[in-house]
């Protein structure tokens, strides 16, 4: 338990997203360079754009995928899990990011909204399975054998995200909500700040600049994730 700006905490709800692997060397997705920016969203991260053209769309993962092991965790992602380990109280995180940095950070409980880059999902018989590190529509599936029926088990636009009712029981329950490196303007995600607001929470973003839904925050923590998210760790931890 610890106290922040005056009030006691004993349950941490953390968001990340794309800015918090920025600087591990992830392109995010809105910024300058990125992804949203090479590529249509609706050409790729839709299901329509899977049965348009399949192909892009198993290129396009494939390539982060492989992307992912020339890249490491950096200091904000060993922050966090320094923080659900030794944070006396509960830390939930919940991430939108489909890379596996978290996990390779330290953390042991990481809670994929949209999904991960290293899964894939059979539309035949439904099961999910550790993805290899590419596969496309001539793969086949290793659970039922059915080939063409594989896709990235990422969430696309016009999909639910993943665990939303336990997502909803953490955010009732949190006393601080923390957002990191997240532009505040894919929902659900960008509602959760609201939510924590509804339940009383206290609520900081972290972000180089002010996020979509930066005016919502109690605190606003501008700068670097490996420098803001470093320091709001050890202040929670009192060191
Ligand atoms: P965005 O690319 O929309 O936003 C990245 C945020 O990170 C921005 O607010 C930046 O200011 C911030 N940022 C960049 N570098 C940073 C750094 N070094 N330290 C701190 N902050 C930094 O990414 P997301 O908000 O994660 O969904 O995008 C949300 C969802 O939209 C993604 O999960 C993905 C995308 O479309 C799907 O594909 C369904």
């Amino acid at each position: 338990m610890a106290h922040f700006n005056g009030r006691f905490i004993d349950r941490i709800v953390v968001l990340t997203g794309a800015g918090i692997s920025a600087e591990s060397g992830i392109p995010t997705f809105r910024d300058a360079a990125g992804l949203w920016e090479q590529h249509d969203p609706m050409d790729i991260a839709t299901p329509g754009a899977f049965r348009r053209d399949p192909a892009l769309v198993y290129r396009f993962y494939n390539a982060r995928r492989a992307n992912l092991a020339g890249v490491a965790p950096n200091s904000a992602h060993l922050a966090l899990a320094r923080l659900q380990q030794e944070f006396a109280g509960e830390v939930f995180l919940v991430t939108q990011n489909v890379d596996d940095l978290h996990e390779r950070g330290g953390s042991r409980q990481v809670c994929h909204m949209h999904g991960q880059l290293g899964a894939m999902l059979c539309n035949s018989c439904q099961s999910t399975m550790q993805a290899p590190e590419a596969f496309d529509a001539l793969s086949a599936c290793p659970a039922c054998g059915g080939v063409g029926s594989l896709r990235p088990d990422v969430v696309w636009f016009g999909e639910i995200p993943y665990f939303m009712d336990e997502i909803a029981l953490q955010l009732g329950n949190c006393d601080l909500f923390i957002a990191i490196g997240t532009s505040g303007l894919v929902y659900p995600a960008a509602g959760f700040v609201q939510r924590a607001r509804q339940r009383g929470a206290t609520t900081v973003e972290v972000n180089i600049e002010p996020s979509e839904v930066t005016g919502l925050f109690d605190y606003q923590r501008q700068g670097p994730a490996t420098v803001a998210v470093t320091a709001l760790v050890a202040e929670l931890l009192g060191q």
